[in-house]
């Protein structure tokens, strides 16, 4: 152990490593053809959209999110590997964000990333000693071939791959899965790095070897004091793997807290969804799958208000309504009552596309060719009448026909960010404190 970090025992770190303040990495759309059609060209999408938190020295901080959440991004970021569009990201109080390449250069030494495949991770023609030299060789961290030598073979020892000699002259197609990822640890901590980024790092191996890998990153943080960020859309594993979950949906994080207070009592309607939809493992007790309603939003054109709020269970009136929800309600009303409801109403409805362009707290809805507004209203309200618990209702103020439909005003939303909730912290309307 003489030649690696000295070893910084966890439960004694208890200082900021890295600072994260309103970071945001928007990628721009450039006018594709659909946004050209629907004027909405020239977007972005927002990858990371005003993330802040801390990451303690010595933690296992898991980003858990449905895909497409932005877990990836928010980690490549951390390590200087994407650019932000703004915000703020310090290591140990200095700024990465803006920093030239030149100068991120030496600093990725402490910042290292283990990917989901560690197949692609690894160069098929090097050898595995090759391959940790490698990064010694660059970073100037070792004198002489033999003390290079020295290095990769206790790094791979420490990885558990031994006896050293033998796995230093293998091939990556000479390995099993587990043991290529245990080499892909390797080559990430063979640098002394502070911070490592595992994204996914288990779910391409099969099952009986994955708790083996978390088992050796926990080993290995607690000899070489390491802080890992756990990107996974695997809460059972963030359960065993990490000390602080921070739950991710379309680029925010939505619920930060200690693991055993996200489990035991999670406070974000989307957390709550999650956890609910976890497998159980025994068959007999499984529940029904309960993932929240609906399809993850287009990260290009986010939900108004809190961007949760269209497969919310208990949204209610200022959580951001407008006339996409409208439109999405008539189509699943439509799908849901077959060939007859849809012959019945949709001729009442004019063209659906205007209510993706509603302004946000008010819309009109097209009345259908030669047809009375008032019938359109009609409907509406009846809908209304049949299905009161939906809860879009709850942000309607007012409905009213006009010459060419019907005026459906919402009440105003409000984007919530992260309040206080007991153990955690929350990003959802039902914790804001009273005025
Ligand atoms: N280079 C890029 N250019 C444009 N958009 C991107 C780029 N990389 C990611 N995105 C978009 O940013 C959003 C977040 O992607 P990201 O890969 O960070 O999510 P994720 O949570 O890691 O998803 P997954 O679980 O599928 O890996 C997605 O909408 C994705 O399509
Ligand atoms: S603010 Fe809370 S209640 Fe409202 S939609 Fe978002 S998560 Fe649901
Ligand atoms: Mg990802």
């Amino acid at each position: 152990m003489t030649a690696l970090a000295p070893e910084r025992a966890a439960e004694k770190a208890t200082g900021t490593l890295i600072e994260v303040r309103d970071l945001e990495v928007h990628y721009a759309l450039h006018g594709t053809f659909r946004s050209r059609l629907t004027g909405h060209g020239g977007g972005a999408v927002k990858a990371v959209d005003g993330v802040s938190f801390e990451l303690r020295e010595g933690e296992v901080l898991g980003l858990v999110g449905e895909s497409g959440s932005g877990k990836t991004t928010l980690g490549r970021a951390l390590l200087g590997l994407v650019r932000p569009t703004g915000g703020s990201v310090k290591l140990r109080g200095r700024e990465l964000a803006g920093l030239p390449e030149s100068q991120l250069r030496p600093l990725r030494r402490h910042l290292q990333m283990v990917f989901q495949d560690p197949h692609a991770s690894l160069n098929p023609a090097m050898t595995l000693e090759t391959a940790l030299a490698h990064p010694l060789q660059i970073h100037g961290l070792t004198k002489s071939a033999a003390e290079t030598r020295a290095k990769v073979l206790e790094t791979l020892e420490l990885v558990g791959l031994a006896p050293a000699e033998d796995f230093a002259a293998r091939y990556p197609a000479d390995l099993s899965g587990g043991q290529k990822q245990r080499a892909a640890i390797a080559r990430a901590i063979i640098l002394g790095p502070e911070l490592l980024v595992a994204d996914e790092p288990v779910s391409m191996l099969d099952m009986s070897v994955r708790a083996k890998i978390l088992e050796l990153m926990l080993e290995l943080r607690k000899r070489l004091g390491l802080t890992y960020v756990y990107v996974t859309h695997d809460l059972a594993s963030a359960k065993f793997f990490c000390d602080r979950v921070a739950i991710m949906y379309l680029g925010r994080i939505v619920e930060i807290g200690p693991v055993e207070a996200i489990f035991a009592d999670p406070k974000h309607p989307y957390t709550q969804a999650l956890i609910k939809a976890i497998p159980e493992p025994d068959p007999d007790k499984a529940l029904p799958r309960d993932l929240p309603r609906g399809e993850i939003p287009d990260a290009a054109r986010p939900p108004l208000g809190c961007s949760f709020h269209p497969r919310c269970p208990v949204a209610f009136e200022s959580c951001g309504w407008e006339s996409r929800d409208l439109r999405t309600l008539l189509e699943e009303r439509w799908i849901a009552g077959g060939e007859e409801s849809y012959a019945a109403e949709r001729p009442l409805v004019g063209n659906l596309d205007a209510l993706d362009e509603g302004d946000g707290d008010a819309a009109v809805v097209p009345a259908g060719a030669g047809k009375d507004p008032g019938e359109l209203l009609a409907l509406l309200e009846r809908i209304r009448a049949e299905q009161p618990d939906e809860p879009l209702w709850r942000g309607v103020r007012d409905m009213r026909a006009e010459t060419h439909g019907v005026r459906v005003t919402f009440a105003p939303g409000t984007d919530p960010p992260l309040y206080d909730a007991a153990d955690s912290r929350a990003a959802c309307l039902l914790y804001r404190p009273r005025q």
